[in-house]
C-alpha cells in the first residue's frame, strides 16, 4: 500500500515492522560497502593478459618505447582513442594513468597561464564560475573548490544538463569559464546528453572567450546493453560549426583494464591541443609508453574494445539488476521516491523524498553498510533537498551486495515514514 494513503496507524505499524528488521541487520555486525565506483577482482582480471606476450618494444612509427620521447604518445595509442573518441588522431594527446589528473592539470593550466595562448589567467580575473550539472562527480566539484572557483548548480535530466539555463550563465556572464559534463551514463545518473543537447554544447557562444566545457567522457564504451545509448561526437558538431576550441575532452582505460594503471587522453581542437602541449613539454618529457604499447597490444581497435567491454557487462548486469529489483520490489510505495536506470556506467541514483538522503545514509551506516555521504555529488556537499544517494553496485559479489541493498531499502523506508509521521 502506498504510504501516502496510510493512517497514522498503519504508519506507526509498518514502522515498527522495518525497525524490527533493522534491528536483526544491527546484529548481524555487517561491513558492507556501496561507497566504491570501482571494477571488482573478476573485471580486474579479464585485462591480466595485457601482461603477457608484448612482442616488441618498438612502435608503429619506430619509436622505442622503452626511451624518451613523444610527447603526445605513441601512433597506434593516438588511433585507438581517436576511434574510442570520435575524434582524428591529430587532435588526441594520449597521457598517464589518469583523466582526473587531466583535468585538474587543465585548471590549473587556466587559473595560472589562461585557457589559451595568451589568455588572461583566471586567477588574475576578479570572479571565477563553473556550471555544475547536479547531481554530479564529487572529484570534479572538488578541483573547481580547490581551486576556489565559484560553483553554480545546474539540474540534470534524463536529456542532460538544463540547457536553457546552461545558455544563459555562459552567454551572459563572462565570469562563467567552464562546465563539468560526464555526456554518457553520467555520474551518477547514468543519463546520455541527447542530440540536442550535444548540439546546443557545440553551438554556445560564450561571454567569455576563454570559457572551455570539460567534456569528460569516462564511461565512452561503458554499455551494459546491446541497445547501447548513443552520444554524438561533440568533435563532430562543434567542427561542423567552427567551434571545435569550445570543448576539452578527457577519458582513460582505467574501467576498461586498470583503474590507476591505464591510459589516459585529452581530445580537444587544434588551437587547444597545441596550446596544451605547449605547457606539457615543460611539465613532462613524455608518459608511459610501455604501458600505451600493452594497451594497444591488449585491445588492439575499437572492435577489440567494444568486445572487451561486453566482458565487464557480463559481471556488471546482474549487480546492476539486484539493486534496480530490489528497489522496485521494495521501494514503489514510498512517495517522491525514484531511482534512475541506466543501461551503463558504474551508477544508480535513488532520489528519495526531500530530508531522507542524510537519515538513510546515517541507518546504513550504524548497520555497517557504507554508501557514498548524502550531499557528495553536490558542490560544496550540498545537496539543498537532502533527496540524492549515489549507489555503486560494481564492487561488492552480488550476495553481499543483496544484503547491504535490504539494508539500504529498510533504511530509506524507515527515514521516509519517519518524516511523514513527524
Ligand atoms: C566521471 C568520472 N571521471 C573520471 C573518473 C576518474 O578517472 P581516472 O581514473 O581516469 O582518473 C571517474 C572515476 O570514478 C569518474 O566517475
Amino acid at each position: 500500500m502506498k504510504y501516502l494513503e496510510m493512517s497514522k496507524a498503519e504508519l506507526e505499524t509498518e514502522l515498527a515492522r522495518e525497525k524490527a528488521i533493522y534491528d536483526s541487520f544491527l546484529a548481524r555486525k555487517l561491513k558492507l560497502n556501496m561507497a566504491r565506483g570501482k571494477p571488482d577482482e573478476d573485471q580486474l582480471d579479464i585485462s591480466v593478459n595485457m601482461y603477457s606476450g608484448v612482442p616488441s618494444p618498438i612502435s608503429e612509427d619506430g619509436t622505442d618505447c622503452r626511451n624518451y620521447g613523444l610527447l603526445d604518445g605513441i601512433t597506434e595509442a593516438k588511433k585507438l582513442f581517436a576511434d574510442i573518441l570520435e575524434a582524428p588522431a591529430e587532435n588526441v594527446i594520449v597521457c598517464g594513468n589518469s583523466s582526473l589528473n587531466l583535468m585538474f592539470d587543465t585548471v590549473a593550466r587556466s587559473m595560472i597561464f589562461g585557457s589559451y595562448k595568451g589568455a588572461t589567467p583566471w586567477m588574475k580575473q576578479e570572479r571565477i564560475k563553473f556550471l555544475c550539472p547536479v547531481p554530479g562527480y564529487d572529484r570534479h566539484f572538488a578541483i573547481t573548490e580547490t581551486f576556489g572557483i565559484e560553483m553554480i548548480n545546474i539540474p540534470m535530466t534524463p536529456e542532460g544538463p538544463d540547457m536553457d539555463l546552461v545558455e544563459r550563465y555562459v552567454e551572459s556572464d563572462p565570469a562563467v569559464k567552464g562546465i563539468w559534463c560526464v555526456p554518457k551514463y553520467s555520474n551518477p545518473d547514468g543519463y546520455t546528453y541527447s542530440d540536442e543537447t550535444v548540439r546546443r554544447f557545440a553551438r554556445l557562444r560564450p561571454a567569455a572567450d576563454d570559457f572551455r566545457i570539460f567534456w569528460d567522457n569516462a564511461y565512452v564504451v561503458h554499455d551494459l546493453y546491446d541497445d547501447a545509448d548513443k552520444l554524438l561526437s561533440i568533435y563532430d558538431e562543434a567542427k561542423a560549426v567552427g567551434n571545435e576550441n569550445i570543448f576539452i575532452m578527457f577519458a582513460s582505460t582505467s574501467k576498461i583494464t586498470f583503474p590507476g594503471s591505464g591510459i589516459s587522453a585529452i581530445v580537444s581542437g587544434k588551437e587547444n591541443i597545441d596550446f596544451i602541449k605547449s605547457i606539457m613539454t615543460v611539465q613532462t618529457i613524455g608518459y608511459d609508453k610501455m604501458n600505451m604499447l600493452r594497451h594497444v597490444n591488449f585491445l588492439r581497435n575499437i572492435d577489440g574494445v567494444r568486445a572487451h567491454m561486453k566482458r565487464h557487462a557480463d559481471i556488471l548486469r546482474p549487480k546492476f539488476e539486484t539493486v534496480l529489483t530490489a528497489f522496485e520490489n521494495e521501494l514503489s510505495d514510498l512517495p517522491n521516491t525514484s531511482w534512475t536506470n541506466p543501461k551503463g556506467g558504474y551508477f544508480i541514483t535513488l532520489y528519495l523524498d526531500s530530508f531522507c538522503a542524510s537519515r538513510t545514509f546515517e541507518l546504513c551506516k550504524s548497520a555497517g553498510v557504507t554508501l557514498t555521504n548524502a550531499g557528495a555529488t553536490f558542490p560544496y556537499g550540498k545537496d539543498p533537498e537532502d533527496r540524492v544517494l549515489r549507489i555503486a553496485p560494481t564492487f561488492p559479489p552480488v550476495d553481499e551486495l543483496k544484503l547491504a541493498v535490504s539494508v539500504l531499502v529498510c533504511s530509506a523506508k524507515i527515514a521516509t515514514i519517519e518524516k511523514l509521521l513527524k
